[in-house]
C-alpha cells in the first residue's frame, strides 16, 4: 500500500524515531543516521512504545513491519532511499550541511523532507544542488499516532515534490495539510506559540500553576480541539445565528487587555525553575516512558471514539484501516495457496484485550474468529462496495473450543478452511494458533447471505456466489477437521 520501500532518517531523537516508527510500521525499510553514542537505544524504546500503541490503534492488517538498518555514515544511510527524513538539531547550518552530504550520495529523485518547527523552507534550500526536490514535512508528537503533517515548499520546491509527498503521507495514515505560503513555525507552531507564552505568563504572574493551566485546557477546550478546532467551535458557540452572531458578541474583548500575546516573560534560570519545579511536582511521580505511554492510550481512545463518527482525525484512521483492509484483502486473495486453509488473521494480541492474568479474554477469541471471517468475505468480493449494493453475510451459528491462553502483545494467526458454499449457506472452519504453533482455539461458523433491505435470507451475487464456490472446491480434498460438527462438551 506504501507509496515508497525505502526512507533514511538523518537523526533519531524524539521526532526522528517518531518517524521511524512510523514508518516501519506500515512496512518501509529505513536506514538510520544518528551520531549521538546512545542513538540506537533511545530510538528502540521509542519503537516499542510505537508497537504497542499500533496493536490498539488499529486491527486492519497492516504490511510486514520493515526492515531498520543503522549506519555508521550519512552516505551509506542515504543510499538508495526514496525519501529522506531529516530531523536533526534545529539549526539551519547544521540541516544545510546535512543536506550537502546527502545530495552528494542520494539518488536525484529522493525527496528530501525536512522536520522543522519554523525555518522557511527557502532558507533550508538555499545552498542545496537540486533544491526543487526539498519540502517542510513538519510532524507532531508522537509522530507515529498523530496524523497532522504540514507541508511547506520553499521557493525553489517543484510542485511535483508537493504532490508526491501528499501521496506518501497519507499512504501512511497521515492528513498531510498543505500550508501554501512559508511563514516561520507555519501554522500550528504559530497558534501554539502563541498559547505557550500566554501559559508562561500567568505561571510567572503567579496566576495559575503548570497543573492548573493543564486542567484548564484538558477539562475544557482542550477536548473540543480535538474534534472541531477553533472556528467550527465558535461558530457554534455564536448560537443560532453562527460565526457572526459570536464576531459581533465577542469582537469587543480584542481590544480588551485579555491577553499579552505580543509581549514575552524574560527567559532566565528563574522562570525554568519555576516552569520545571511545578512540572515535577504535577508529573515527577511519571517516568517519561510511562508518561508516553499513558498519553498514546489517551490518544488513542480520542483517535478511535472520532473514528466512530468518521470525524476529523478520526476519518483519517478510519479512511486508512479501509485501505489497510482491501490490501490485505487483495494480498490474501493474490498470494494464498487456496488449496490449503487460509490465513486470514495475523495480529498481536492488543494490550487491553486481556484479562487480569494478562491473558486474552474469552470473548476476544470469538472477535478473532469474527475477523477471520470477514477477513475471507472480503477475498471472495464481499466488501464495502457489495455491503453498500445491499447483500452481506449473516452468523447464525458459532462453536468456539478454547483450548490454550495467549498473553499480551503474542503473535497470533488464524487460518480459514470452508467446508461448504450452497446457495445462501457459507460454512467455515478456523484454527487460531499462536504462530510458534501452539493452537489456542477452534470456532466453526455457519453463515446465512442475507438481503439488507428486507433482512432475510437471499442468494449471493452470482460473482461472490462463484468464489466462494471456488474456495470450497479448493479445500474439498482438505481432511475434514475432526472437531468440526460436535456439539458442545463432546471431546476429541
Ligand atoms: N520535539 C518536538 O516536539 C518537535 C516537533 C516537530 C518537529 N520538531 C523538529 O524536529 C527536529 C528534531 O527535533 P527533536 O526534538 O527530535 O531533537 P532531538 O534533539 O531529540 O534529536 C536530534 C537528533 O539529531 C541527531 N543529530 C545531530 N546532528 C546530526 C547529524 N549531523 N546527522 C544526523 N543526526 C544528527 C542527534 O544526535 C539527536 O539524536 C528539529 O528540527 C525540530 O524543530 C521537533
Amino acid at each position: 500500500m506504501a507509496e515508497i520501500r525505502k526512507a533514511a532518517a538523518l537523526g533519531g531523537g524524539v521526532i526522528g524515531a517518531g518517524w521511524v516508527a512510523r514508518l516501519l510500521e506500515n512496512g518501509i525499510d529505513v536506514a538510520v543516521y544518528d551520531p549521538a553514542p546512545e542513538a540506537e537505544r533511545r530510538l528502540q524504546a521509542v519503537l516499542d512504545n510505537a508497537e504497542r500503541a499500533y496493536a490498539r490503534l488499529t486491527l486492519a492488517p497492516r504490511p510486514k513491519k520493515g526492515v531498520l538498518t543503522f549506519h555508521a555514515s550519512l552516505a551509506e544511510a542515504v543510499k538508495d532511499a526514496e525519501l529522506i527524513v531529516e530531523s536533526v538539531p534545529e539549526r539551519l547550518d547544521i540541516k544545510q550541511k546535512v543536506y550537502a552530504e546527502a545530495e552528494a550520495a542520494a539518488g536525484p529523485q529522493a525527496i528530501i523532507a525536512s522536520s522543522t518547527s519554523g525555518i522557511l523552507p527557502s532558507d533550508l534550500q538555499a545552498g542545496m544542488t537540486h533544491p526543487e526536490r526539498l519540502v517542510v514535512a513538519h510532524p507532531f508528537n508522537p509522530v507515529y499516532l498523530l496524523p497532522l503533517v504540514e507541508l511547506v515548499g520553499g521557493k525553489q520546491t517543484a510542485p511535483e515534490t508537493i504532490e508526491r509527498a501528499k501521496a506518501i503521507y497519507a499512504a501512511i495514515g497521515m492528513h498531510p495539510l498543505h500550508i501554501r505560503k512559508e511563514i516561520e513555525a507555519f501554522v500550528a507552531d504559530r497558534l501554539l506559540e502563541a498559547v505557550w507564552r500566554e501559559c508562561l505568563w500567568l505561571v510567572t504572574d503567579g496566576i495559575a500553576t503548570t497543573g492548573e493551566i493543564d486542567d484548564a485546557i484538558r477539562y475544557g477546550f482542550g477536548l473540543r480541539w480535538a474534534q472541531m478546532g477553533i472556528f467550527e467551535t465558535y461558530r457554534i458557540a455564536g448560537g443560532e445565528a453562527g460565526m457572526r452572531h459570536f464576531m459581533a458578541q465577542f469582537g469587543p474583548c480584542l481590544k480588551w487587555p485579555w491577553t499579552k500575546l505580543t509581549d514575552v516573560p524574560e527567559f532566565n534560570d528563574a522562570l525554568v525553575d519555576l516552569v520545571a519545579g511545578q512540572s515535577d511536582e504535577q508529573s515527577g511521580r511519571h517516568s517519561i516512558r510511562e508518561l508516553e505511554r499513558i498519553r498514546d492510550d489517551n490518544l488513542i481512545a480520542i483517535l478511535q471514539a472520532l473514528k466512530v463518527n468518521d470525524w476529523g482525525a478520526g476519518k483519517t484512521l478510519a479512511d486508512y484501516e479501509r485501505r489497510l483492509f482491501d490490501a490485505g484483502a487483495g494480498a490474501a486473495a493474490n498470494d494464498s495457496d487456496i488449496s490449503q486453509p487460509i490465513v486470514t488473521l495475523e495480529r498481536r494480541v492488543p494490550a487491553d484485550w486481556t484479562d487480569y492474568n494478562n491473558h486474552m479474554n474469552e470473548s476476544r477469541y470469538l472477535q478473532c474468529f469474527a475477523d477471520a471471517s470477514d477477513a475471507l468475505l472480503r477475498m471472495i468480493g464481499v466488501d464495502a462496495d457489495y455491503v453498500a449494493s445491499g447483500g452481506s453475510y449473516f452468523t447464525v451459528e458459532t462453536h468456539i473450543r478454547h483450548i490454550d491462553e495467549v498473553a499480551a502483545l503474542e503473535p497470533i494467526r488464524a487460518t480459514t478452511q470452508v467446508l461448504e458454499a450452497k446457495g445462501k449457506k457459507l460454512r467455515l472452519f478456523h484454527r487460531l494458533s499462536h504462530v510458534d504453533g501452539r493452537e489456542l482455539a477452534t470456532g466453526e461458523h455457519l453463515l446465512i447471505h442475507v438481503n439488507l433491505e428486507n433482512r432475510r435470507a437471499a442468494e449471493p451475487a452470482p460473482a461472490i456466489a462463484a468464489k466462494a464456490a471456488e474456495l470450497a472446491a479448493a479445500h474439498a480434498d482438505l481432511a475434514w477437521p475432526e472437531e468440526a460438527g460436535r456439539a458442545v462438551g463432546q471431546a476429541r
